[in-house]
């Protein structure tokens, strides 16, 4: 009999301090209006110095095991999604391993931005299913905030700090992931990126005094795309389960832009109270945004066994993903 593949427990970890629209007023040319007509949103959370994506995700982590009843040594496999990592080297989940305690197990990073979660998810079904691995952590974890330019209106008021991690193991049918994709497009890289830093132009005074160490971004342009995107793969991993969005009891979609929600929300005709979003006290906090979603939903009650769940993303590469799973 094939093995199902569910999410048994969620955490958060989010940083204490809050940036409002009005903290940003006096950094940049900005208001208050225009960030919460254009984007939704009205505060994100900013790590503290102290504070660094392994800390944050093995917090989050903690918590997700303990909803789930299981301890860290029950862990065969953890995948930390984010593009903030600890260090270029080693991996971000090699150091949330061993902060939490779990045997050494298959543990490494994924980087596909704001879908990073997704691609996690997707990839622990396969293990749990292939009976590869019993319990797999997913975690979204972003630091966003020390890869924002400050001096760019244009980003910096989007992006916000926060992570999250799900506990994913076997569950009984008719439970569990129904349907799930991933993609990634290379043509639109240029969209959202950070120039430098990397193997092909090296951190160095001239990129530093370039800015180019920072989050470029097209926003404009990656709006239609995100649109698009995150309709057509919603669309996909609905008719591959064969169900309908009247069916939905929740729709979790990444969390960039209150528009691109609202946008994706009508092109589906998904009603707007099934719609979770918490944009506005969060901002987008990319890989994060999803499993953050999930977490306020099962911890309030708002998710309930039985509930068929749609979860969609978009992000930098261009990657995009969904995720159907009935609670
Ligand atoms: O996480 C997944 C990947 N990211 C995304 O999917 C992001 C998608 N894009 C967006 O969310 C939106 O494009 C933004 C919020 C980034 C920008 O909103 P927009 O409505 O697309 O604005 P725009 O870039 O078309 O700019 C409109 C105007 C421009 O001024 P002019 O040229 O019309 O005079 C901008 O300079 O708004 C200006 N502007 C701002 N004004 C005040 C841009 N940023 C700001 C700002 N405050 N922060």
């Amino acid at each position: 009999m094939e093995i199902a593949a569910g999410i048994l427990g969620t955490g958060t970890a989010l940083p204490g301090k809050v940036i409002t629209n009005h903290d940003l007023e006096k950094l940049v040319d900005t208001s208050d209006q225009w960030i919460t007509e254009r984007t939704g949103i009205k505060e994100r959370r900013q790590a503290a110095p102290e504070e660094t994506t392994s800390l944050l995700s093995a917090e989050a982590s903690r918590k997700a095991l303990a909803m789930a009843g299981l301890e860290p040594q029950d862990l065969d496999l953890i995948i930390c999604s984010t593009i903030s990592p600890d260090m270029p080297l080693p991996s971000t989940a090699a150091f949330i391993q061993t902060q939490l305690g779990a045997h050494p197990c298959c543990s490494f990073d994924l980087a596909a931005a704001c879908s990073g979660f997704l691609f996690g998810a997707t990839v622990a079904e396969q293990y749990i299913k292939t009976q590869k691995a019993k319990y797999a952590l997913v975690i979204g974890a972003e630091l966003l905030s020390r890869y924002v330019d400050y001096h760019d209106r244009a980003t910096c008021v989007i992006f916000g700090d926060g992570v999250a991690a799900a506990v994913f193991g076997p569950v009984e049918p008719p439970s569990g992931i129904l349907a799930s994709e991933m993609h990634t497009n290379g043509a639109f890289a240029d969209h959202l990126y950070i120039p430098a830093g990397g193997a092909r132009k090296p951190a160095s005074c001239e990129t530093v005094t370039a800015r180019d160490h920072y989050i470029k971004m097209r926003g404009n342009e990656l709006f239609k795309v995100a649109v698009r995107s995150m309709e057509d793969v919603s669309r996909r991993v609905l008719e591959q389960a064969n169900v309908c969005p009247d069916q939905l009891a929740l729709f979790i979609p990444h969390q960039a832009n209150q528009r691109i929600t609202n946008a994706v929300r009508d092109r589906l005709g998904i009603g707007a109270e099934k719609v979770y979003s918490n944009i506005s006290r969060t901002g987008n906090t990319s890989s994060a945004s999803i499993p953050i979603c999930l977490d306020e939903c099962v911890r309030s009650g708002r998710i309930k066994k039985g509930d068929l769940i749609l979860m969609s993303a978009f992000g930098a590469g261009v990657t995009w993903g969904g995720l159907l799973v009935r609670w």
